[in-house]
């Protein structure tokens, strides 16, 4: 293959990516294709894949220069992803597409030509005329995105036909501009840029076809969407109670049941001693809020093999010290005749989970 002479890139795609190895070159191959009139770049970013991705990537790099791979390490999220590509660019337009080949890419440059044109943001729609959906989604993730579309739209400020849409087409100052207000959380950074940006964006929405993926899988579980409740709980609470604390106190709760569950089994049908057991009961909540933490809370900043156990360690020591806060705050409320027992016990409790919760993210997971 002969590559056109460089020109500096006109059009920068980002694609981010998650075991996508056997969808890099037809996608490099398509783009080369429809892309022919227009000085290109794609940005592949991976996170650390581990079929290979970011090597299939550089293969293709090392004959065409308009092909980049960023390799994120101990990161994952697509939204992320995507934000991190199209800040690592210089051309003047920016796009972001899937890289499974779900994304019709005939239509960027009509996406770009609109751009061009006055509009803010160009959108790859499934839902104007001459758009469909049908081919992509299972009857059950189509239903559920047919919800996500409906509460979306209630929320944003501009009318978008496909909210949820995972590829569009905007200028890269608009995104320099926004960047550092957009949450990076999740599935729909779409949802984020429309969410983050000034009001009265002008939208295009240009129409395709949704195509069924054919190599690899969807990412798309049950923590991607609790990660898009935390997204608008993030945009509509100014980011005062983030999606972190609120996953954070619910594993909490979750710990609380564990408790009570050990402490029954042990205490009720062992008939070992309560003392003794409150320990062992204390210990099995917090190793498992410790692996609910780790595989949900901070499933972006996961901790594995050697970091994993310092961390468990660290877990303890921090909620031990909750705990000794949460008892004696509660027992001084309640000495100074400030309130009574229930408030005390509660105020003590709220307390102990915010700490919790600032030291975690702060010495555990580190994400601050
Ligand atoms: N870097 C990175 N990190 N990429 C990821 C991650 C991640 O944690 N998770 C998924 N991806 C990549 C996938 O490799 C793929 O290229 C793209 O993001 C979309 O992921 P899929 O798993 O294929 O998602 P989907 O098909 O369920 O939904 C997608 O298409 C919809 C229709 O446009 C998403 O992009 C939706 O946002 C979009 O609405
Ligand atoms: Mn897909």
């Amino acid at each position: 293959m002969t590559n056109p002479p460089l020109l500096p890139a006109r059009l920068a795609v980002i694609v981010p990516v998650y075991r996508e190895a056997a969808n890099v070159l037809p996608l490099v191959e398509r783009l080369r294709e429809t892309l022919k009139d227009i000085p290109w770049e794609a940005v592949f970013v991976d996170d650390d894949s581990p079929d290979g991705t970011t090597e299939a990537v550089r293969a293709i790099a090392a004959t065409d220069p308009r092909i980049r791979g960023i390799r994120r390490v101990g990161r994952r999220g697509l939204a992320s992803a995507s934000i991190e590509g199209m800040l690592s660019v210089s051309a003047p337009y920016v796009a972001v597409m899937d890289g499974d080949l779900q994304h019709d890419e005939t239509i960027l440059p009509t996406m770009l030509a609109a751009v061009e044109g006055g509009a803010d943001i160009a959108i790859g729609s499934r839902h104007v005329e001459g758009g469909a959906a049908a081919g992509g989604f299972s009857a059950a993730r189509a239903g559920l995105s047919d919800a996500g579309t409906r509460l979306a739209q209630a929320l944003l400020p501009t009318p978008v036909a496909d909210p949820m849409s995972g590829f569009f087409l905007l200028r890269r100052d608009l995104v320099e501009r926004i960047a550092p207000g957009l949450t990076g959380r999740g599935f729909k950074i779409l949802l984020d840029i429309l969410l983050t940006a000034p009001r009265g964006l002008t939208v295009a929405e240009v129409p395709y076809s949704f195509r069924q993926r054919e190599h690899g899988d969807s990412k798309l579980d049950a923590k991607v969407l609790l990660e898009f409740g935390g997204l608008l709980l993030d945009k509509f609470t100014g980011g005062i109670v983030p999606l972190r604390f609120v996953a954070f106190a619910a594993v909490g709760l979750i710990g609380v049941v564990v408790h009570m569950a050990t402490l029954i089994l042990l205490v009720g049908l062992t008939g070992a001693a309560f003392g003794a057991s409150q320990w062992i009961a204390t210990f099995v909540a917090m190793s498992a809020n410790f692996v609910l933490n780790n595989r949900i809370t901070y499933r972006d900043a996961k901790l594995r093999g050697p970091r994993l156990w310092r961390g468990l360690a660290l877990f303890y020591v921090v909620c031990g010290l909750g705990a000794a806060a949460n008892v004696g705050i509660a027992s001084l409320l309640l000495r100074d005749g400030i309130v009574a027992w229930g408030l005390a016990g509660a105020a003590g409790a709220l307390i102990t989970v915010v700490w919790n919760y600032a030291v975690s993210s702060t010495l555990v997971w580190r994400t601050r």
